[in-house]
């Protein structure tokens, strides 16, 4: 809560902050620091054992410990840059690799989604769960596109376009957990994108989960953390959302005329 007041007060106040990393377009603010060092502060007093690993900081501690938490501080950065209002800090705890506690919290909405093996999935402290669509020409997808989208080919455009001709829709919020959040409460049908890493992910992995949705590679095969790849649903839709990314490669010449 504290770092989402601390990303309210910043809203619009961090251009002169504003850094490129590794790639153009990948974008650091003196917000998504100083809600990292919020968060850091407040894990480091409470479980001072733990090890952590956090999208500015990278790995702090043992990785291999058996608890590690996995910290996105303002996940939708070039929103949040330019002020579009969608973005949210995202943070889960893995225990032995997988995901098991999880909380996204997006300050402008007012909404905290929570989520633990076993204990169900909530928004502001009301259980929620998956949608019941039970056909991809009836479903609303969310999808985005990883910053290395201009060096490959493997960009997410043509499945992005392939999906967008079968269903209602696909959205691209450009938040990671956002869009799984919203999976978890069945404003979407189902989520999917590459090129994500463990702390975009965790939290959304384990709220999906336990509001009654599937995770997993995109071939339905258990979900790869680190592979950057997921695809979420309500369930329901998942298989035949498996079928068609899996076919879109066979379709892809994005690029190569
Ligand atoms: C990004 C967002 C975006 C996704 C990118 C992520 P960031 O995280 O989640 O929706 O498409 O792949 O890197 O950089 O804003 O924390
Ligand atoms: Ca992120
Ligand atoms: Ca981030
Ligand atoms: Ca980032």
């Amino acid at each position: 809560m504290a770092a989402g007041a601390l990303l309210q007060d910043y809203l619009g106040k961090v251009e002169d902050t504003i850094m490129e990393k590794e790639r153009p377009g990948d974008l650091v603010t003196v917000a998504d620091k100083e809600s990292e060092a919020v968060i850091l502060d407040c894990l480091h007093r409470h479980f001072p054992e733990h090890a952590i690993l956090a999208e500015e900081s990278g790995n702090l501690g043992n990785y291999q410990n058996e608890y590690l938490w996995a910290i996105d501080p303002l996940d939708g950065t070039t929103n949040y840059a330019h002020q579009y209002p969608c973005f949210a800090i995202s943070i889960g705890l893995l225990i032995n690799g997988v995901p098991r506690l999880g909380v996204i919290y997006d300050p402008l909405r007012g909404e905290l989604f929570q989520a633990a093996m076993g204990l169900g999935a909530t928004l502001n402290r009301h259980p929620i769960c998956v949608s019941q669509t039970n056909k991809l020409g009836k479903s609303l997808l969310a999808t985005g596109f990883a910053y290395d989208r201009r060096e490959t080919l493997n960009n997410n455009y043509a499945e992005f376009c392939h999906l967008t001709h079968l269903t209602q829709g696909v959205r691209r919020s450009g938040a990671a957990s956002i869009d799984l959040a919203h999976v978890a409460c069945g404003r979407v049908d189902g989520y999917w994108e590459r090129g994500l890493s463990p702390w975009d992910i965790a939290a959304g992995v384990i709220l999906v989960q336990e509001a009654g949705g599937k995770v997993t590679a995109y071939d339905e095969g258990p979900l790869k953390l680190y592979s950057g790849k997921i695809m979420a649903t309500n369930s329901i839709i998942h298989k035949s959302l498996s079928q068609e990314l899996l076919q879109v490669p066979a379709l892809n010449t994005w690029g190569q005329n």
